[in-house]
């Protein structure tokens, strides 16, 4: 059978390690695909650098759009990333009737409806595998191995180099800031890391998920993201102390009234597999009503983890080109005229456990004082400590564990705790889930 032909827009670390992978494993993949694939051009604005690792094995080009526009390629590999000229660049390969494969999850998340819209009118596939968790089949684990499922909720570490952070801050009781410059010495985080510690890069991954998961629209937009950038190793310290971890979670659950979609810290048991997933690695949680709880674990990032899961597609792709596009997978797993309009939840009205600590005076009545707010709001207390103040210092910092309730609720708990006069500063809060069922 005629080889498979790949246009590779993009040969920076995940693009390298396609080209290099594609060629490695050449025999068993087309053994797997019933032909060959190979990447026949590549466009890099890096010549250079593209050059070296093609090295003569494919035509190398700086005109991206002279890939998309090739009537030699069948499939067309974005690894530009971003939301600007890949867009572009994406929807002129759709319009000409390719196939793409993209690690691309801030395109998607933000402008994915019209995309698979363009894709589905042009009958092509558009494959994202790699956008979320790397080299974690997540996508298809999701939209096909747990296709006979309600899924309840989705709860995942998608993002390495805030794991990486925080997984630091506790072994070693460092600060934040020690930290993410380690991290970036490392080359995790980018040298502008606000996507990665704000929970950016972690809610675009959700979004996906949640849209595959539940059969909705991506709505990044109504997504609620909260980074790891104020965490504090006070915090980190007591949660271990009390049985917990602080993870930067993306939570994504079907409750009755909408969907919540939410990237925040968050405490969870230490005793859970997932809170034990440490530095870069990524874990995924699905919680399906047939089969249960089920977790993903592997590489999230990295040339060759990612290549996997841009290589998947490609034999994908490669299947099912032939395919009635009626009668393939759809793109977000439900067809399209049956995704659902159920609404994302505003974040006051999610549900959960909180983690609150206060600095307060060390004198009769302030724990009273305290408990009357939040026995007045109906949130009950499931833990409490007060820490011994440090020598010569008047405050103490007093922590609460919460049972679940309304995030409404606990947002007025907290203006009228700050008001008292025996408090001392702003309330912390985080917020926790024990992820049990
Ligand atoms: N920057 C991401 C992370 C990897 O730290 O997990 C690519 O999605």
């Amino acid at each position: 059978m005629k080889p498979i032909h790949v246009g590779l827009l993009g040969i920076g670390t995940v693009g390298g390690g396609t080209f290099t992978v594609l060629e490695r494993n050449c025999e068993e993949i087309s053994r797997r695909a019933g032909r060959a694939i190979a990447i026949t051009v590549v466009a890099d604005k890096d010549l250079t650098r593209a050059n070296s690792i093609v090295n003569g094995r494919a035509k190398v080009i700086d005109d991206a759009l002279a890939v998309v526009n090739d009537p030699n390629v069948d499939i067309v590999v974005e690894l530009i990333g971003g939301t600007g000229i890949a867009k572009e660049l994406m929807l002129k390969a759709i319009a000409n009737g390719k196939h793409v494969v993209t690690a691309n999850k801030a395109l998607l998340a933000k402008h994915g409806n019209e995309i698979f819209a363009a894709a589905q009118k042009k009958g092509v596939m558009v494959a994202f595998e790699a956008a979320v968790a790397g080299g974690v089949p997540i996508i298809k684990s999701l939209r096909e191995g747990l296709a006979a499922n309600r899924i309840e909720w989705i709860a995942g570490i998608i993002n390495g180099t805030s794991n990486f952070i925080l997984s630091e801050m506790r072994e070693k009781g460092a600060s934040f800031d020690d930290v993410l410059k380690q991290a970036q010495q490392l080359g995790y985080a980018e040298a502008d890391p606000t996507f990665d510690i704000e929970g950016i890069d972690a809610a675009h991954k959700l979004t996906i998920m949640a849209a595959i998961g539940f059969g909705i629209p991506m709505q990044f937009e109504a997504a609620y993201t909260e980074g790891i950038s104020k965490l504090t190793r006070e915090d980190i310290q007591y949660a271990e102390e009390l049985g917990y971890r602080i993870k930067l979670l993306g939570i994504a659950k079907r409750k009755a009234n909408g969907i919540e979609l939410r990237v925040h810290p968050t405490l969870i048991p230490t005793k859970r597999l997932i809170a034990n997933v440490e530095g870069v690695m990524n874990a995924i949680l699905v919680k399906g009503d047939a089969v249960g709880q089920t977790m993903f674990y592997g590489a999230g990032a990295g040339a060759e983890p990612t290549a996997s899961a841009v290589v998947a597609d490609l034999i994908d792709v490669a299947r099912t080109m032939t395919v009635d596009p009626e009668h393939r997978v759809p793109h977000l797993a439900f067809q399209p005229d049956k995704l659902s309009d159920i609404a994302i939840l505003p974040m006051g009205e999610v549900e959960t456990s909180y983690y609150l600590r206060l600095r307060v005076q060390d004198k009769p009545g302030v724990l009273a004082d305290i408990t009357r707010v939040l026995a007045d709001l109906g949130i009950s207390i499931d833990a409490m400590v007060q820490k011994e103040p440090s020598e010569g210092e008047a405050l103490v910092n007093i922590i609460m564990l919460t049972h679940r309730t309304i995030e409404k609720n606990v947002n007025a708990a907290i203006s009228k705790i700050e008001a008292l006069p025996v408090v001392a500063s702003k309330v912390t809060r985080i917020r926790l889930e024990e992820l049990d069922k």
